[in-house]
């Protein structure tokens, strides 16, 4: 699977080289560990300094506690960190994950707003902020996103009404992929 993947990757890149796309444009997991690296600083504090350990510079990204790459294009595609306690902001960059399909930091104590920049994660599934601070009132990101199935915002500070433009997601709320969207989720949450 993965060598079809990468020839397919690779004639990819050969056409946007030969249409004199740069190779430095086209985002890559370096892309994903300056992400990471700027989303790890926007946390202020987490118990006993869990973060030194779960997510050390030492450690490829995609060995990180909560973080699933996909073998087939080496990207970060779940940023599963629930639980944790993490207290912090969203940073913009995070809209820089390209590929990712699973964003769960349910139940700690995120707050602030979601960065419009999240409206780039067009792959995404899966956004479950369930049990944090988040105050921010502006969710119309969420109806940007053309693949979102699961969406779980309950017990935050949001002040303001789900965006009406959120009804034209036509996929959300349908299980018939469970299934298949389980199997690259975390089996221990089911
Ligand atoms: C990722 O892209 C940058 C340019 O944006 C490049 O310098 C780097 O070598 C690439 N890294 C990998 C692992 O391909
Ligand atoms: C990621 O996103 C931020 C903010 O949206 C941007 O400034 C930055 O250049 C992007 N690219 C990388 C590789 O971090
Ligand atoms: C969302 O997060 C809450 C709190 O961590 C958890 O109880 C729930 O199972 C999660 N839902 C999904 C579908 O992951
Ligand atoms: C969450 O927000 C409420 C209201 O703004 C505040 O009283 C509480 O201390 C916050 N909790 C944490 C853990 O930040
Ligand atoms: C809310 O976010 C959307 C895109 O995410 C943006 O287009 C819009 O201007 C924002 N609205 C407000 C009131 O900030
Ligand atoms: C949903 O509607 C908004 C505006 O009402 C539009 O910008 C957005 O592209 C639509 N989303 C999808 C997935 O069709």
């Amino acid at each position: 699977m993965g060598r079809s993947c990468n020839l397919l990757f690779n004639l990819a890149v050969f056409i946007l080289l030969r249409d004199h796309t740069s190779l430095a444009t086209i985002p890559n997991i370096s892309t994903d560990e300056a992400t990471l690296l700027a989303l790890r600083s926007h946390i202020s504090s987490h118990p006993n300094n869990i973060l030194a350990s779960y997510w050390s510079s030492s450690t490829p990204i995609c060995r990180w506690i909560g973080i699933t790459c996909s073998s087939c294009h080496h990207r970060v595609t779940a940023l599963d960190v629930y639980s944790m306690q993490l207290h912090g902001t969203i940073p913009l960059h995070l809209g820089n994950l390209s590929f990712l399909i699973s964003l769960d930091i349910s139940d700690s104590t995120f707050h602030g707003g979601f960065p419009e920049e999240l409206a780039h994660l067009q792959r995404l599934k899966l956004i479950n902020v369930t049990s944090n601070n988040f105050t921010g009132a502006n969710s119309s990101f969420l109806s940007l996103l053309p693949n979102l199935r699961f969406v779980y915002l309950s017990s935050n500070q949001f002040a303001g009404k789900i965006p009406t433009s959120f009804s034209n997601l036509t996929k959300l709320g349908s299980v018939e992929n469970t299934e298949k969207f389980s199997q690259w989720r975390d089996p221990s949450r089911n």
